[in-house]
């Protein structure tokens, strides 16, 4: 029986879970006032910990603990603190990642570099037998170093047909390809890890759930992602020892909850590159966050004879708040049209903006379609114009890099459970200018500076738009979710996804009978399509009793759909969990369906 190496990071340990920035003050204040009161060292605490556990019966027989899955105090690395104390209440050694239900030897999915002995089933796997992806059988070669390689001018997926396609690490010649060590920056929220699919779908317990007898493939991720460990013992940790109301006493765990929630925004704030952790408001969602704008920034700012405009990709929360603006205010919404492939027609857009232009609210990424707009375009174009931009993040933030400011966006918003973070916490990011002349758009607690029966006077942003109390500890989950993403890099994720979108675009092809909706030159995440003769309904129905999670039906997204004939698509949507292997048994079931079987 061996005791835990104790590390001078077991201070790590302090139940104070204040992140550093906004709270490091309050936490080092609250540490001393602590030890002037006579309590007892942390340190301590944690050796007595260590020494209970230790002793407990079989405890010398478990495995490698598990490390705590996010940092508490985030200033001491994770590794520092003393594992025994969290591994009793967790699980250990996560079982192994479900085998490919299609070809168990298959060659590891892009990211993983084959080992001499997976190199020898690539042909077979990969290439020959099954011909999923015929490309693939042309002489795979190891690459000369180990590492995830990534292509350095990947082709896109409507040029996959046509461009020689390199695909992950097994294929790639190293003189063609970017190593990749290390390549993200460190964001200042964790250390960058290598990019790893398999060791990202171990950070997710719910993907080892068995569906039917089934393992569950988890392809509706354009619906909600799934969390990662860390999101959900981050949650518990809130709950176990920083609970309280925030902002409003004078007690220890009003400061551990309000250092948690404002470094939330602070972290929200980075991930966004918002200038001003004031320019972060939390409210319970895309959804939330669209009406806010729309009914306060548009309140004051639309009136009638305006116009509003918005594109045909728009899901329905970001149609509706805007048709109900423009029926109050006798305004008018017009929308932008896309081509056959669903993409934005530029030439029109531009052709809709004159000077009685407010607004243009715009998704980055279609949730139907998967259609990634030019929004940098759009908002320069409403700029010249004097328009405002609101940008629908919901679909593009667990995809790609969003800059605020490198976009120029004038309104952010984004829901965290489509990022790997909880569900009903999102955000706003409105530039300090706009939000200033956004009135409040609901009253109560937090967002006053003062209240007689007379008058109010309200707070700055954020805290005007934050009547009430909020989703505290969601939010501080919300910002464990951005450190996870941190700690995989957004940019691998951009990289990752595009191959595997590619390789799902490919691999459904060879189905017969079945018809991508939408083309776009510039995808990500989703993948919509129609199977001829059947019902999409009975298609999600088929694929669930597979173990695989698609979305079928309009997506809340019937404008664009109608737009191609459609009431309705099958939606298969990625995230960086999921590995060829998943789309192998997507298009194996569909070739199953489709064959009666
Ligand atoms: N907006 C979510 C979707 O596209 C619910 O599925």
């Amino acid at each position: 029986m061996t005791t835990p190496n104790l590390s001078p990071g077991v201070s790590g340990l302090s139940p104070h879970a204040g992140p550093p920035g906004a709270g490091a003050l309050l936490a080092g204040a609250e540490a001393q006032s602590a030890q002037a009161a006579g309590a007892p060292d942390p340190s301590l605490i944690a050796q007595l910990a260590n020494q209970f556990f230790s002793a407990l019966p079989g405890s010398a027989a478990a495995p490698t603990p598990r490390q705590p899955s996010f940092s508490p105090v985030l200033s001491v690395a994770p590794q520092a603190a003393s594992p025994a104390v969290w591994s009793n209440s967790l699980p250990v050694a996560p079982p192994a990642l479900p085998a490919s239900p299609l070809a168990p030897d298959v060659a590891p999915p892009i990211g993983l570099t084959p080992g001499p002995n997976e190199l020898r089933n690539v042909p077979s796997s990969l290439g020959g037998a099954r011909s999923l992806v015929p490309s693939f059988a042309s002489a795979p070669q190891a690459p000369s170093t180990s590492g995830f390689y990534f292509l350095d001018d990947a082709a896109s997926v409507s040029d996959a047909g046509k461009t020689p396609f390199h695909f992950g690490s097994i294929s790639v010649a190293p003189e063609l390809v970017e190593k990749h060590p290390n390549r993200t920056p460190d964001l200042g929220f964790g250390t960058a890890r290598p990019f790893d699919p398999r060791a990202i779908r171990n950070d997710f317990p719910i993907l080892r759930e068995q569906v039917d007898g089934r393992p569950l493939i988890w392809l509706d991720n354009a619906a909600t992602t799934q969390k990662p460990q860390s999101v959900i013992d981050r949650l518990a940790y809130f709950y176990e020892h920083e609970n309280s109301n925030i902002h409003r006493a004078a007690h220890t765990l009003a400061a551990r909850a309000t250092d948690a929630y404002e470094g939330a925004r602070e972290k929200v704030r980075a991930f966004l590159n918002a200038g001003s952790a004031s320019e972060i408001v939390f409210v319970r969602g895309t959804t939330e966050g669209i009406n806010l704008i729309a009914k306060s920034w548009g309140g004051r700012h639309v009136g009638a004879g305006d116009e509003i405009v918005v594109s045909w990709l728009e899901h329905h929360a970001n149609i509706v708040p805007w048709q109900q603006l423009a029926a109050e205010k006798g305004a008018k919404l017009r929308v932008i049209p896309v081509d056959d492939d669903g993409q934005i027609i530029l030439e029109e857009y531009e052709k809709l903006l004159n000077s009685r232009t407010k607004i243009v609210a715009i998704t980055q990424v279609s949730n139907a379609l998967g259609t990634v707009t030019p929004v940098r375009e759009i908002i320069a174009a409403a700029h010249r114009h004097g328009a405002r931009v609101l940008v629908d993040g919901a679909q593009s933030v667990s995809h790609m890099r969003a800059d605020v400011q490198a976009l120029d966006a004038d309104f952010f918003v984004f829901s965290g459970h489509k990022v790997f973070g909880p569900t009903g916490i999102g955000v706003v990011y409105g530039k300090q200018v706009v939000l200033d002349e956004t009135p409040p758009w609901q009253g109560g607690g937090n967002m006053i500076a003062d209240v007689t029966f007379e008058k109010t006077i309200y707070q700055g942003a954020p805290a005007k738009f934050e009547a009430g109390t909020g989703n505290i500890a969601d939010a501080v989950g919300l910002g464990a979710a951005i450190d996870y993403v941190n700690s995989i890099g957004i940019d691998n994720i951009t990289r990752y996804e595009h191959e595997l979108l590619a390789y799902g675009t490919r691999a459904l092809q060879t189905v017969p009978g079945l018809t991508i909706i939408g083309k776009a030159r510039h995808k990500a995440g989703v993948l919509s399509f129609v199977l001829d003769g059947f019902k999409t309904e009975e298609v999600g129905s088929r694929l669930s009793k597979e173990g695989i999670a698609v979305r079928s039906g309009h997506h809340c997204a019937q404008p664009i759909l109608r737009r191609f004939g459609l009431e309705s698509t099958v939606r298969p949507s990625l995230a960086p969990y999921n590995t060829c292997e998943d789309l192998d048994a997507l298009v194996t079931a569909l070739l199953r369906i489709k064959a009666g079987r």
